[in-house]
């Protein structure tokens, strides 16, 4: 696939199939993760979760904060989309209350996870695999060492970031470029 092609046709996804996609697909997807621009002196872990009982535990965990009555933002489960494939990013934040630059590094942490959660969301893509990021989920483990364990993220690491993947209910639509969503201004 062209990459112009690849830009359009990655959309949220929110509808899968149950078919799984191979440890090849998978491998190119932590593959991009790798390729992404990134710095290397973060630390870094990727989960890959295909275990439907630490998805269900996750998503138990989620249910927690955005089904209840007075949720101030009310989401519906599941959280995952019954995607196969459930791709979690953790590391180490650093410490903005001991730590006079780690704001700075805190900032340069998240643009990394930006880079590498879109570079996998393009990879899958290009494979005719269907994604969409999902924070739902993440949140809703920062105080849960349970489910931090049962979906495989290191002591002291905190989940960044997620997407899932798998096959789509239906094609993915081209999408066109919307220049609304965000004024562009030059300086010649
Ligand atoms: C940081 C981030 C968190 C997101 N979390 C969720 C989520 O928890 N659940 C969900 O359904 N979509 C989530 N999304 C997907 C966004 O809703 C989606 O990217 C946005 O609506 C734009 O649509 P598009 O990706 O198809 O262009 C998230 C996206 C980003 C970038």
């Amino acid at each position: 696939m062209e990459l112009e092609k690849v830009l359009t046709h990655r959309v949220s996804t929110r509808k899968y199939n149950d078919r799984m996609p191979d440890d090849s697909a998978i491998q190119k997807i932590l593959d991009a993760a790798l390729l992404a621009p990134i710095v290397h002196f973060h630390k870094l872990h990727l989960s890959v979760v295909t275990n439907k009982d630490a998805m269900n535990l996750a998503e138990d965990a989620a249910d927690e904060i955005f089904a209840r009555p007075d949720a101030a933002i009310k989401m519906p489960r599941p959280y995952l989309y019954n995607a196969p494939v459930w791709i979690i990013l953790s590391g180490v934040k650093y410490d903005e209350s001991t730590n006079s630059q780690a704001k700075l590094m805190n900032n340069n942490l998240f643009w990394n996870v930006g880079s590498i959660i879109e570079n996998m969301e393009l990879q899958a893509t290009e494979l005719g695999l269907a994604s969409c990021g999902i924070n739902t989920t993440v949140v809703a483990m920062a105080n849960r060492p349970d489910v931090k364990k049962a979906v495989g993220i290191p002591e002291g690491y905190d989940a960044l970031a997620s997407v899932i993947i798998g096959y789509p209910d239906s094609p993915l639509p081209e999408r066109k470029v919307k220049p609304e969503f965000i004024p562009v201004s030059y300086v010649k």
